[in-house]
């Protein structure tokens, strides 16, 4: 598939057949999602993989995130909390949640950041080459020390995102985009106001 033609051709999907994945399926997707550039090559993605009756396990973590944190809430507050997330947890026959390393270095963190963003990308477009459907969420579940510790997620690292993958059972979505030369400042050439200083106007090739 042309890199053009997977990057106009995927778009988040949220509708999964609940038929199974093979595991070399989603072993090949991430060995694509980690030649994602990243700086110093501190590769900082981690990924965790959930699949089938691990699931439900999830769905159990998020359960005892939920009443961990919120003490005051009510029984059917919470009832009704944790079957939302059980229901969109059981939506995708696969979840793979991307945690980024970070540093003690602010700037080296936020850098994983977007290497690991990148890496969601590849992940995503790598999904949709092999025709599965893909999207990438948010959410603070991926967050709480239940839900972490099950899913072995380092320590030292940030959540990003929670890929849901399966095979799509929706048509086509396509979704507004707005030109990019609305978003783009070409800057003028042949404008230089000053000389610059020394010998730095001209740049060999
Ligand atoms: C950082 C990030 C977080 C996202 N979180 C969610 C989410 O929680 N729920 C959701 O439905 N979509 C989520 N999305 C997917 C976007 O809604 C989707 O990419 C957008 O609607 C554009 O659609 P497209 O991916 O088909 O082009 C997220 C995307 C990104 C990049």
């Amino acid at each position: 598939m042309l890199v053009e033609e997977a990057i106009l051709g995927r778009r988040s999907v949220k509708v999964f057949d609940p038929r199974p994945i093979a595991p070399e399926l989603i072993e090949r997707c991430l060995d694509l999602a980690v030649w994602a550039p990243n700086h110093k090559l501190t590769e900082p993605w981690r990924f965790s993989v959930v699949t089938q009756d691990a699931r439900t396990e999830l769905s159990w973590q998020v359960y005892q995130d939920l009443k961990e944190t919120n003490p005051q809430m009510a029984w059917v507050e919470l009832e009704a909390a944790s079957l939302k997330h059980r229901r969109k947890i059981h939506s995708a026959p696969v979840i793979i949640v991307v945690y980024s390393l970070q540093d003690d270095d602010p700037v080296r963190s936020r850098e994983n950041y977007a290497a690991t963003a990148a890496a969601i990308e590849n992940l995503l477009l790598a999904a949709h080459s092999v025709a599965l459907g893909a999207i990438w969420r948010s959410g603070t579940i991926f967050e709480g020390d239940h839900v972490r510790a099950f899913l072995h997620s380092p320590p030292q690292s940030q959540f990003v995102g929670a890929v849901y993958l399966g095979y799509p059972a929706q048509r086509d979505t396509r979704r507004r985009r707005t030109d990019a030369r609305a978003q783009t400042y070409w800057v003028p050439i042949g404008k230089m106001t000053e000389a610059p200083p020394n010998d730095l106007g001209e740049v060999s090739q």
